[in-house]
């Protein structure tokens, strides 16, 4: 997504953990036309990095246009074994963090008419097995972002929220994940990232990408038995 919005010229802030990888993409975004790219390493599960995160980005841009939520932590693609510890965690990174930053940047993005874009999954709104964590973060982002979008249009806010349904994505992380357990074809990355800077900018509600996340929105409640067995079948298990 840094590489399209350096594309679109844009004043880029970036952040993740390992600072050689920011510094490396930031690099990168320079060369292929960002008006300025910044990094901050940042923990998104520590109480304090995500609102120093905007702070950051306010400060050195002087405002904010978008705020795009995407990271997740790691996590196994395995059977739950009852780590709760680890679920904590992963609701920190995936989810407290994105409420958090959204909050800071809110006044922000008030004053440029600016959009929150929350990356989200097909998993948040139908759960599968071996992602019992990640599903249930993903399901968390779509119940407070639905409820804020509620709370923003009641409030005649200039904000937008774009949430993006995605489906499996072609990530080196989550490739080595399914690799040999699913047999869902992979959408790019880059048409995914692009899909999503595009649903943001159109200020649209909703991005599924690729389609059939909409299919499989629309009808998950039909047929509910037929669409756990198909689910079940989609994976190589043997117990
Ligand atoms: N790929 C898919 O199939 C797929 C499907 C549906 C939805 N999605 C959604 O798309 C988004 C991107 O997925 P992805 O596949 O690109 O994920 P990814 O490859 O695992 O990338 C995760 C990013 O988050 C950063 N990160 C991890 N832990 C962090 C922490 N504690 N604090 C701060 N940053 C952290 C990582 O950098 P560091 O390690 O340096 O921190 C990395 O940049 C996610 O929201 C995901 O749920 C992906």
């Amino acid at each position: 997504m840094a590489y399209h919005y350096a594309k679109f010229g844009a004043q880029i802030v970036i952040t993740a953990r390992r600072e050689k990888v920011l510094q490396q993409v930031a690099e990168k975004c320079l060369s292929m036309g960002a008006q300025k790219t910044l990094y901050i390493a940042a923990d998104m599960s520590s109480d304090s990095d995500p609102g120093k995160v905007v702070d950051f980005a306010v400060d050195q841009l002087g405002g904010l246009d978008y705020l795009v939520l995407n990271h997740i932590g790691s996590t196994p693609f395995s059977m739950w074994e009852g780590d709760v510890q680890h679920l904590e965690w992963l609701m920190k990174v995936n989810f407290l963090s994105y409420a958090q930053m959204a909050w800071k940047a809110l006044p922000s993005l008030e004053q440029s008419k600016g959009s929150l874009v929350v990356v989200s999954s097909v998993l948040g709104k139908l759960s599968s097995p071996f992602v019992a964590p990640y599903t249930s973060t993903k399901f968390a982002l779509n119940g407070f972002f639905g409820a804020l979008t509620h709370e923003l249009a009641m409030k005649n806010s200039n904000v937008s929220i774009t949430t993006c349904t995605l489906g499996l994505i072609d990530t080196d992380s989550a490739m080595e994940k399914v690799k040999d357990v699913s047999h869902v074809k992979a959408y790019p990355a880059s048409e995914a990232a692009l899909n999503i800077i595009k649903t943001g900018a159109t200020r649209q509600r909703d991005l599924f990408y690729p389609w059939y996340t909409y299919i499989v929105t629309l009808i998950r409640d039909f047929f509910p038995d037929a669409r756990d067995y198909a689910i079940q079948k989609s994976y190589s298990y043997t117990p």
